[in-house]
């Protein structure tokens, strides 16, 4: 089985090229993975991208790239729009070309945040940020074209090799020694690397759809920023802020914990609770 992995060098697809070996020596399942980054296929750019896969021929895609940086995409809604949204087109089509499986990766920001549960993958979408509407267009033009698709909806994501929400309140917080952080936005820390065995597990079973995963349970960025701190040790006070009382570019979902039961139920594994994952994360 060959994987192409696009967008190879972001925080979750080097995570995701770097132990898929283990994961199919594991399960006795010979792969072949081609690796591929922005400067090798920019996505946006269909014929190239068209080309590219057909000479690979993939039997499954699996698209990591995106545009990701929530507050540039309102500035920037035409590049951002032009990744998340046609360049997941691009990949959609180029793959129904060779009859390959697309696994696609999304996000909680598709929702408004104004759920007081958690989002199962049969709500209503509402994004109010640019970066969410244009995943959506995203998805949308996945299910319209791709005869066999996996959108994996996840959340609040940290991992090894870039700049994420753990790294940067660790460089604030032992930088002043204090550091304030929203305590009305709720969702699911989940590690790269468990996200990464979750997208083997959907390979390996062939679940096809849309399917949310995350790491299990749900925190405020408040209490995450906590937990970080308990689990380093670094004395560091962390306070409390209202979304209100900061100023950033993009409106972000309140809540937006995902319900991972229909993942759980169809790969009989159930991800690890967020804690847990963030602890190996930083023992690491
Ligand atoms: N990070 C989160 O908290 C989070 C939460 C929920 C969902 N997600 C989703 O999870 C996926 C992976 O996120 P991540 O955090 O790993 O993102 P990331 O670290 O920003 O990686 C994205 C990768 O996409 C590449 N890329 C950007 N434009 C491209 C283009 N036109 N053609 C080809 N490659 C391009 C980037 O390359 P360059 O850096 O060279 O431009 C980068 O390597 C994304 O679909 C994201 O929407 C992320």
């Amino acid at each position: 089985m060959k994987i192409l992995v696009l967008g190879s060098q972001g925080m979750l697809g080097k995570e995701l090229v770097s132990r898929l070996p283990a994961f199919a020596r594991a399960s006795l399942s010979p792969i072949t993975v081609i690796a591929a980054n922005h400067t090798q296929v920019d996505i946006t750019r269909g014929t190239d991208t068209s080309r590219f896969i057909v000479r690979e021929r993939p039997d499954i895609i699996v698209n990591c790239a995106a545009f990701t940086n929530v507050d540039a995409c309102e500035t920037q809604r035409t590049e951002a729009f032009g990744v998340n949204a046609s360049g997941a087109k691009n990949i959609a089509l180029a793959g129904k070309e060779i009859s390959a499986r697309l696994i696609h990766i999304s996000t909680d920001f598709v929702f408004d945040g104004t759920k007081n549960e958690p989002y199962v993958e049969t709500d209503q979408p509402n994004p109010v940020s640019q970066y969410g509407k244009s995943k959506l267009e995203g998805e949308l033009a996945i299910q319209e074209i791709s005869d066999a698709y996996t959108i994996i909806r996840t959340a609040w994501l940290y991992g090894h090799g870039k700049k994420n929400f753990v790294t940067t309140i660790r460089d604030i917080g032992n930088k002043n020694g204090s550091v304030s952080v929203v305590t009305d936005q709720c969702g699911s820390p989940t590690y790269t690397a468990d996200l990464s065995h979750a997208i083997w597990t959907i390979i390996s079973r062939n679940l096809q759809g849309i399917y949310h995963v995350a790491n299990t349970g749900t925190c405020s960025r408040h209490e995450w920023a906590r937990k970080i701190f308990e689990l380093t040790g670094d004395q560091v006070s962390v306070y409390p802020l209202k979304t209100g009382d900061y100023k950033r570019v993009a409106t972000v979902p309140q809540n937006s914990t995902l319900n991972c039961l229909k993942y759980a139920t169809a790969s009989g594994h159930t991800m690890r609770p967020w804690q847990e994952a963030l602890k190996e994360y930083l023992d690491a």
